[in-house]
């Protein structure tokens, strides 16, 4: 049950398809928040990062190297938005192994455009990722740009392993997150970046629950002065 708000009051004055952008670095929470906004506006939703992870581990699947430009662009044409396995996909080698594919640009192009088609069809989706406020749907209603120092995020991610009964040395998981987060902010195309008129949500000192209401009252103020006016 929705509290405090309903969707046929604040979407129904929207005459086109409502595009939410959530970026930011791996680990800061955006996915949580992605898929909390989805089921709060009933929006679709798309974890864009499962599209280059596809990409990934189709190569690592056919033991070809990763940099290989035109294999890579083949398994971005065989994307199929419906059906990107979470759970084969999630897998730490293979989130490595998509930044890497994830600099080859006509890889994104061919991944952008998939994403571009998803954001189209109504009644709009939220869309999680590093270029999506800056570069796939640099329209969108609301864009929001999720971060949190590498310090918080190491520790989530080693507080998320043990949970599941695993192991494994904080040194390691924070050394990961600066080279991934290094290679997102660093390349050429479409490198990861607030866009300009992103809403900027640091989770360093956030509970999931607090960002989630910062964030929805970002959306509700927008659609409530869109529905004034
Ligand atoms: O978000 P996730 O960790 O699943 O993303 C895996 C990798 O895919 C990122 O490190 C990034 O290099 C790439 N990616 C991207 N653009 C997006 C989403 C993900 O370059 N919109």
């Amino acid at each position: 049950m929705t509290v405090g708000w309903s969707r046929t009051e604040t979407l129904a004055g929207q005459t086109h398809t409502f595009t939410i952008a959530i970026d930011g670095p791996a680990g800061a929470g955006k996915g949580t928040l992605a898929r909390r906004l989805s089921d709060h506006y009933r929006l679709n939703l798309l974890d864009t990062g499962l599209t280059y992870r596809a990409v990934a581990h189709k190569l690592l699947e056919l033991g070809l190297p990763l940099d290989n430009v035109s294999a890579a662009e083949t398994a971005a044409r065989q994307v199929e938005l419906s059906n990107l396995d979470r759970t084969v996909l999630s897998a730490h080698a293979v989130g490595e192994a998509a930044s890497k594919v994830a600099v080859i640009p006509s890889v994104r192009r061919i991944l952008v455009e998939k994403q571009r088609d998803f954001a189209k069809a109504p009644p709009g989706a939220v869309l999680d990722g590093r270029d999506i406020g800056t570069v796939v749907c640099p329209d969108a209603d609301i864009k929001l740009y999720v971060t949190a120092s590498a310090e918080v995020r190491a520790r989530r991610r080693l507080a998320e392993i043990e949970s599941m009964g695993g192991s494994a040395d904080f040194a390691t998981i924070l050394a990961d997150i600066e080279r991934r987060d290094e290679r997102d902010m660093g390349r050429a195309d479409s490198p990861l970046k607030p866009a300009a008129d992103a809403h900027l949500l640091d989770t360093s000192e956030m509970a999931i629950e607090a960002a989630f209401l910062a964030a929805m009252a970002i959306v509700d103020d927008v659609l409530a002065k869109r529905n004034k006016a």
